[in-house]
């Protein structure tokens, strides 16, 4: 709770002034679906094109973050909503700072994922769901994870151990078993154009 004596200061420049010297808006690309759906790999090519035509982007994803703030949050239910609690309050200050911010979390419940969409304007969240079958995730298993979740040697491991809540209504879906990571970038790309969040 915010202490009563701790009063909010209203800055004189906007979200919007900073982002328009950029010549793009400011938002969060939020990558979810399960381990190995292609979240990172995606969300890395993405920002790469958006650096190369000149945008300002910043990129969280899921493994780094619990390397440095939040290296003290474990797997949980109760740990996985403090963790995505914490990403999408400095997901805000990034998107206040006037910069494209792509996340890459597997953010598998959609109350944590709404409560991000709540902390900031409606359009500034774009749910990007990574939708791929689970028999193929665990094909690919590029870290060995299901491996090791199939012999119970992970415990509350997504879409094994613990739930995997499908986004309802999510901005985007890119069907990552179906489209080549640049058809995948490419889509959300669209996307930002047709909203005027970046210029075509
Ligand atoms: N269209 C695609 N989009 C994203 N990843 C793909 C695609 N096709 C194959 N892959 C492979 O799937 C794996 C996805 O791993 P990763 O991006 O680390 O997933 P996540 O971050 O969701 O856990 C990588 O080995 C990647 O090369
Ligand atoms: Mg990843």
């Amino acid at each position: 709770m915010a202490e009563k004596n701790v009063v909010w200061h209203a800055h004189k420049l906007t979200r919007q002034e900073r982002a328009a010297i950029k010549g793009h808006q400011s938002c969060i690309i939020w990558f979810t679906g399960l381990s190995a759906s292609g979240k990172s790999t995606v969300a890395n090519e993405l920002e790469y094109a958006l650096n190369k035509k000149g945008m300002h982007t910043y990129i969280r994803d899921g493994d780094n973050i619990r390397h440095g703030l939040n290296k003290n949050i474990g797997f949980s239910a109760e740990d996985r909503k403090e963790n995505i609690r914490r990403i999408g309050e400095v997901a805000k200050l990034f998107v206040d700072a006037g910069v494209l911010v792509i996340t890459a979390f597997i953010s598998p419940f959609k109350e944590d994922r709404d409560t991000v969409r709540g902390l900031v304007n409606a359009g500034e969240f774009i749910e990007v769901y990574a939708k791929c079958p689970i028999s193929v995730c665990a094909e690919r298993d590029p870290k060995g994870l299901y491996k090791k979740a199939m012999a119970g040697e992970i415990k509350e491991f997504t879409g094994i151990s613990q739930p995997y809540e499908e986004p309802v209504n999510p901005e985007l879906v890119v069907e990552t078993d179906k489209l080549s990571v640049e058809e995948c970038v490419d889509k959300v790309l669209a996307y930002l154009k047709s909203k005027d969040i970046i210029k075509g």
